[in-house]
């Protein structure tokens, strides 16, 4: 059986922000959904998350995903916080489960890298184990220092490390395996004499070592893996890494990426394929593209909107909360907000859905086949029917629906052909 537990309460202080650190956004999701993400899919028993700093916050960012919550009131480091989140675990008959402990801020480590470790510990026979990774630039990590033999003997944080420990390149990446008996008789043996004055995870690790309990360790080849976010110049980096894995992924599965570096998609974005995604385009958590659709250069679809089959959405278009259907074109310079469109319509050069009216948000509705002329401002909420078709420069009054297959023109908009 093995249980996780995410450790989270810190502040966070080399971010210098009122929000605690694991719930800074990257690529649209909190730090701490990204690590709860990597461990689901091992299919913990229990899932705690220790939390401390902040706390009401981070909680109530995660409504609904079955987290045992810790607290930890004062934040005396991380053997502490594992310590609590240890605490609440539920005993089940006389197991003795395998904890996976994970430091909260470390984004990118991969599911496939988690089962490796645990797969190692269980066939090992270890009683603790650490993932590792070897550094070209190990600043700011613990390092493993070894004996002659390779066993563990030591994790050395960076503030307390001499000139020649700074040079060892393995690093304790933040993700171990204890058994929990194990984690319990040795959590009571460490002090805290260090340069922090905190009580470090790594010396249950390293007392575990020394008694001579069987110490593992798992060295994950992928540096990018391990990046942590302790400041925002990380967090950049990790969303640099992140945006690059997700984007390589699109591109094996069949859509065209013209240019990664200047594309940015957050996670949990669908499309479809053979679409086709320009340069300097921006797109939200959530949104949902079909095949054969082309987004960009210069498109930013915001989060609840989904464009269907063969859409075609320009340059300098940004659309939120809209559905654009089959074969529909919205290819210049236009805002759409919490519109319906429907299949094939042509949304003409800078259009737009007035959509907000200094109170609340309305909802505008182009049936199946409109033309909407250049330069239209439809003022929501409003319905412009089936082949139904816009003059160029024309306002729709709010609550003035135009009929399938009219034609209207001019401020306001005025119908000059009935259907
Ligand atoms: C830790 C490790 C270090 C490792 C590095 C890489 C220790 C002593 N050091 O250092 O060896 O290389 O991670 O990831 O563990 N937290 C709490 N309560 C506390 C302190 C921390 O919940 O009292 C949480 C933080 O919110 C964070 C995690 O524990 O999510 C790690 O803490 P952090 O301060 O980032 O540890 P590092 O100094 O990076
Ligand atoms: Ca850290």
């Amino acid at each position: 059986m093995i249980v996780s537990v995410i450790l989270a309460a810190g502040k966070g202080t080399r971010m210098h922000s009122d929000l605690p650190k694991v719930l800074h956004p990257l690529l649209g999701a909190p730090l701490l959904e990204h690590v709860l993400d990597s461990a689901e899919p091992l299919s913990p028993a229990q899932k705690v998350v220790v939390i401390g700093h902040a706390r009401q916050h981070v909680q109530a960012a995660f409504p609904a995903r079955g987290i045992t919550w810790a607290v930890q009131d004062t934040q005396l480091g991380t053997a502490h916080a594992a310590h609590c989140g240890v605490e609440a675990i539920l005993p089940v008959r006389d197991e003795d489960p395998h904890v996976l402990i994970l430091n909260g801020d470390l984004p990118l480590v991969r599911p496939e890298t988690l089962k490796a470790l645990l797969d190692e510990h269980v066939r090992s026979e270890a009683k603790v184990s650490i993932l590792t990774c070897d550094l070209q630039a190990p600043a700011g990590y613990g390092r493993v220092v070894r004996s002659k033999e390779g066993f563990v003997v030591g994790i050395v944080e960076e503030k307390d490390a001499d000139a020649s420990t700074k040079l060892i390149q393995e690093v304790n990446v933040g993700i171990y395996v204890f058994r929990l008996s194990v984690f319990k008789e040795f959590y009571k043996r460490i002090g805290r004499e260090n340069a922090q004055g905190e009580l470090y995870l790594t010396d249950v690790v390293v007392q575990a070592a020394r008694a001579g309990r069987k110490v593992a360790t798992f060295k994950v080849a992928c540096e990018r893996e391990v990046a942590q976010v302790n400041s925002r110049a990380e967090l950049a980096r990790a969303s640099q890494l992140l945006r690059e894995r997700i984007l390589d992924n699109y591109m094996l599965e069949g859509i065209s990426i013209d240019d990664p570096a200047s594309t940015y998609i957050e996670k949990g974005v669908r499309i479809g394929l053979e679409s086709r995604i320009y340069p300097f385009t921006v797109i939200h958590r959530g949104v949902e593209i079909g095949e054969r659709c082309e987004v960009g250069p210069f498109a930013h679809l915001r989060s609840g909107t989904r464009i269907a089959d063969g859409g075609s959405i320009g340059n300098f278009v940004e659309i939120k909360n809209s559905t654009v259907g089959i074969g529909t074109k919205v290819r210049h310079l236009a805002y759409v907000g919490d519109g319906e469109i429907g299949a094939h319509v042509n949304i003409g050069a800078g259009t737009i859905f007035a959509n907000y009216d200094g109170k609340a948000k309305h909802k505008t509705v182009v049936k199946d086949g409109a033309f909407v002329g250049s330069g239209t401002v439809l003022v929501a909420p409003v319905t412009i029917g089936s082949g139904a078709v816009t003059g160029a420069g024309s306002v729709v009054l709010r609550n003035h629906d135009v009929a399938d297959g009219d034609v209207v023109v001019g401020v306001p908009a005025k119908t000059i052909k009935r259907n």
